[in-house]
Parts: structure tokens; sequence; C-alpha cells
């Protein structure tokens, strides 16, 4: 990509930001009295009392899910104020500019297109001269002939035995979407081929990962955006070992490794055929990754079809956060509520909790989406922020955290928005099963919103020295999203609305939500680290703390 000059560079880093401070803007300070004065006084029991059919009307729907806000502590009159901050951040031109690929992500110069993975092959985006729709479609029609050759077996090994076994190998957003979806689509995956994932450098990981896999019918995908991330080589070259040393020929590498990646020169230095390479392009962000080739081996699970279900499910949230008005638009709900939450009510983190053994890694893959994307310092234009920008998001699946950290939920002193998600049909039923488990997800949201009274507590015959840790303040926040199946099609739409979810937050708070430079030290000082901790007669000039670390380690290590 050409490099602009430095005097350019200052152009689209102004163009998005805004000027004028967002604890400056009209409706910023309307939101800030309208708590002050009323919302922090909000109780969702008199909210829902004062209005019979609350329950009916704050909801929105859209591409398959149906969002109930309406147990949060909001009025129309906070909604109205918190659309209002949207518009006043210019929320709609910048939705405009994402989806026109404008380079938005401006500390790194790039459109962020992700949007275009996931449109018709039929649609035309010409950005900078060039067609994007077509370029992702040829990959896209790539990846369908291969995944159906390993999927039917017409896709051999270097012996000749097809491929059963499929390891991807990548980390952060060349792992997290893919093991995601992966989990929360086995239901549609082919239940002959075995799918792994390998991201920790930890040696553990990949000789378990290949213990016991026959090299001869094993597959690695070795995804990686920049094909330089330390941790995904390191483990590709120990696997490639693995498989030459299993197989007794370097020539077997061929067959039995593919790459995803933006990096064609360094994939190709690695002894990858160019023919299986599976390209992407820099406006598609790691995190925003799991609709293009990246998701090769959700493909090899699925199957083709079902995965232009998920990027159909996707394309329809993406067009509904284009078009829809704001008030009845589910990202942008959805992320001024955690802005209203964060911003006024000083809410520090947000619980994700699906009600669904399929979405157990969902929290783990939006930890990424979420704090890697928002998790900033400065505003466009490089100034502190002075409020809030992302919380910390976690989670679990629903049942489980009902019997661990939903007590702190409960009774404990921090406000934790959380977000609950179900389904009203299972993928795979027992009798009563799916009653039972949903049963808990609407007892939990109603539990945290109305809680229970000391006079309900006494009235219950409890103990007057047990009364107090008995009572449930109720007053808690949350979100329901039901959604009728979980399907590709509903996977992929739940995925892209947070992926929008997040756009509306960072649009607020004027940060680039689409860069990631605070990964980068850490990285720096681990290269130089290493080296010392291979070499024992390297000096050390670290801080005290960590020399000690380092000699304590080395003394371990018997050096
Ligand atoms: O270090 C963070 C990061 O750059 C993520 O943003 C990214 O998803 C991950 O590393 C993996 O990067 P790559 O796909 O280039 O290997």
């Amino acid at each position: 990509m050409t490099k602009l000059p430095a005097a350019d560079l200052q152009l689209p880093l102004f163009a998005y930001s805004q000027r004028e401070s967002l604890t400056e803007k009209r409706a910023w300070i309307a939101l800030q009295e309208h708590h002050q004065y009323s919302a922090r006084h909000f109780r969702l029991e008199r909210l829902f009392a004062a209005d019979p059919r609350r329950g009916e009307t704050l909801i929105a729907e859209a591409a398959g899910i149906y969002l109930d806000y309406s147990k949060n502590l909001v009025t129309t009159e906070t909604m109205t104020l918190l659309m209002q901050l949207a518009r006043q951040c210019g929320l709609q031109d910048r939705v405009e500019a994402m989806f026109r690929g404008d380079r938005i992500n401006a500390t790194e110069q790039r459109a962020v297109l992700h949007t275009a993975l996931r449109k018709p092959a039929s649609e035309r985006l010409v950005v900078e001269g060039e067609d994007v729709i077509a370029q992702v479609q040829d990959v896209l029609a790539r990846m369908e002939v291969f995944a159906e050759q390993v999927r039917s077996g017409a896709w051999t090994g270097h012996t000749g035995r097809p491929i059963r076994h499929v390891v991807n190998i990548g980390i952060g957003g060349s792992d997290l979407g893919p093991m995601m979806a992966h989990e929360a689509l086995r239901h549609y995956s082919q239940r002959d081929l075995s799918l792994h994932f390998l991201s920790d450098v930890d040696a553990a990981a990949l000789l378990e990962t290949v213990r016991g896999l026959p090299a001869e019918e094993t597959l690695f995908i070795v995804c990686s955006k920049t094909f330089t991330t330390l941790e995904t080589m390191t483990n590709a070259q120990a696997a490639r070992q693995w498989l030459v040393q299993q197989l007794g020929d370097e020539a077997a590498v061929v067959r039995h490794f593919v790459g995803v990646t933006t990096n064609i020169e360094e994939a190709s230095r690695f002894g990858i055929d160019e023919r299986n390479m599976f390209g992407f392009w820099d406006w598609v962000g790691g995190r925003y990754s799991m609709s293009s080739a990246i998701g090769l081996s959700t493909m090899i699970a699925i199957g083709p079809q079902h995965f232009r279900d998920m990027l159909a499910g996707m394309h329809a949230m993406d067009e509904h956060f284009r078009t829809a008005p704001l008030e009845q638009n589910l990202p942008a709900i959805l992320g001024m509520l955690t802005v209203w939450y964060g911003n006024f009510f000083d809410a520090r983190s947000q619980a994700v909790l699906p009600y669904s053994q399929y979405l157990k890694r969902l929290p783990a893959y939006l930890q990424q989406l979420t704090m890697e994307s928002n998790g900033k310092q400065v505003t466009l234009h490089g100034e502190p922020v002075d409020y809030q920008t992302s919380p910390v998001y976690w989670g679990d699946n629903g049942i489980n955290g009902q019997h661990s950290f939903y007590q702190m939920l409960h009774q404990g002193t921090q406000m934790v928005p959380c977000d609950f998600i179900g389904f009203c049909q299972p993928a795979q039923a027992l009798e009563q099963q799916q009653e039972l488990l949903m049963a808990n997800m609407f007892a939990q949201a109603e539990a945290l919103a109305f809680g229970k009274t000391v006079q309900r507590v006494r009235e219950e015959g409890t103990p007057e020295e047990l009364v107090p840790h008995r009572v449930f303040p109720g007053n808690r926040p949350s979100n329901s999203m039901l959604i009728e199946q979980l399907t590709p099609y509903s996977l992929g739409s739940l995925i892209a609305l947070y992926e929008h979810s997040v756009f509306t937050q960072g649009v607020i708070w004027n940060i680039d939500s689409f860069d990631q430079w605070g990964v980068e030290l850490g990285k720096q000082l681990a290269k130089r680290t290493a080296r010392e901790l291979i070499d024992h007669g390297q000096p050390l000039h670290h801080d005290s703390s960590t020399n000690a670390l380092i000699r304590r380690y080395r003394a371990c290590q018997g050096g």
C-alpha cells in the first residue's frame, strides 16, 4: 500500500473526529442533568408499574433478533437524549463513511469494510477504483471449492488418505471467531471431520492438539493476517516439523498446509503453495474477520451453503444498522445503553450471558471484539479522553454462571449490566430441557430487575438475623435477546449486532475502534526478554522486579 506523506495523514484523522469535546455536547449535558435529577433515582418496579405496556414497547427487532431493553434504567426521555447524543456525534455519517469504504481507521489509514464481506454477489462496491465485492466473491468461490473437496474426501493428504482432522493455527482474530463459530454451529457441522484450534505458544497446546492425530489425515490452516505474528509462526513451524517427522517427507507440507493471509510473500516462504492460499485485505480488521477467508475452517465444518447463510444473517443486520432509524436500531440501542451505564452510572463492566451450550465461547470472542476495539485512551485527535471508554466485557454460559458468579450480580456492590441471550427452539431437544434452560434466563433477568424486598423476606418467615442476607436489592439492568433458533443466519446477525454496537460506542467516544497500538509494547519487550531467557549470559537491564524474576527463572532452568 502506498504510504501517504506525514502532512496528508492529518486529514483523515480530523475528517472523522469530533471537534467539540464529547462532554461539551448539548445532549451529553442534558443526559448528565437527566441522570442527576431523575435517572439515578429510577426504580425498575416503579417504571413498570407506571407503564403496564413497558415490556412490549421498549423492544426492537431485526434480522431474527428480538431485543427487550425494558429492564434498563431508562425512560423514553432517556432514549431520546441518548439518540440525540448519537446524532450530535455524527453516528449516521460515520456509518455511511464505513460502508462506503472511507479510511475511517485513521491511525492506520485503512478503510473498514468487513460489511463488504457479506454483501450479496449481485452488488458492487467500488473503493479506490476496485470493485471489492468481486474480489470477495472470487475468494469465497475458491474457499467453497476447497471446502467441498475436504468435506467429500476428494482432497487427499500426501499419502492419498482423505483429510479427517483440521487444525486452525492462529491467534486473536485469526482464532477466536472461527473457534466460537465452530462451537456455535457444531450442530450443523460434518461430524466425521474433527476441528482443533491452536493459538497458545505454550508447547502443551500443540502437543496436546496433535496427540493421537494421524498426520496423514490432518490438515493445518495457518491463519494470520500479517503472517508475522510470533505465536502463530512458531506454532506453524512446529506443526510443520511434526508433520514432516511423522510422514518422513518434506514434500508432504504442500498437501497438509494451507494459508489464510494478506501476506502472500511470507506464506510462500513458509512453503504454502500459492494455489492453496486464501487472501483477504487490509480493510478487514483481525477481530472483524470471521466472515473473510479466516472463516475457512468454519466453512469446512458447516459447508459452503451454511457459511453463506451466516453471511446473509450478518448482511441483514448490516443493512438494518445502516438504514433503520436510531430509535429502532438494535446496534445503536445496545451501543448507547453501554455508553449510558459506563459514562453516567460509572458501570465498569458488562456481562454477556448466553443460555446456550453452543455459545459458550461467545464471551471470549466478544472480549477481543469489544476491548481491543474500544479500550482506548485518546481521541482521534490524540487528545486524552476525559470519560470512560470500553467497559470490561466478560461472561459465560448463563446456567453455569448462575452457580458461580451470579451471586455478585444479584447482591454485589457493583452495577453490572447484563446481556441475556436465549433461543425459542433448541437445536437438539430433550424433553423439557429447553423450558428449564429458558425459564432460568427469564427468571434471572426478572430477579435482577425486581429483587426481593425486606418485607417479602420477612413474610417468608426468615429469622430476623438472616433478613439482610436474603434481601435482593434489584434494579439491576439487563437486555434480553430472544432468537428463534441458533442457526448460521442468526449467529451471523448476532455477531454483526455486537460489531455495530462496538462501532456506535467508538463513534460516541471519538476514538479509533479499528487500531490496536496497545498490543505492541508487550510484544517488543517479549522479544528482548525471550533472548535473555534463552541466553543466560545476556546482561539484564530491566527494573529490579523483572530482573529478579528472570534471574529466578534462569536459576530454575539450572543456569
Ligand atoms: O496482537 C493483536 C493482533 O494483532 C490482533 O489484532 C489480531 O487479531 C491478532 O494479533 C492476530 O494477528 P494476525 O492475524 O496478523 O496473526
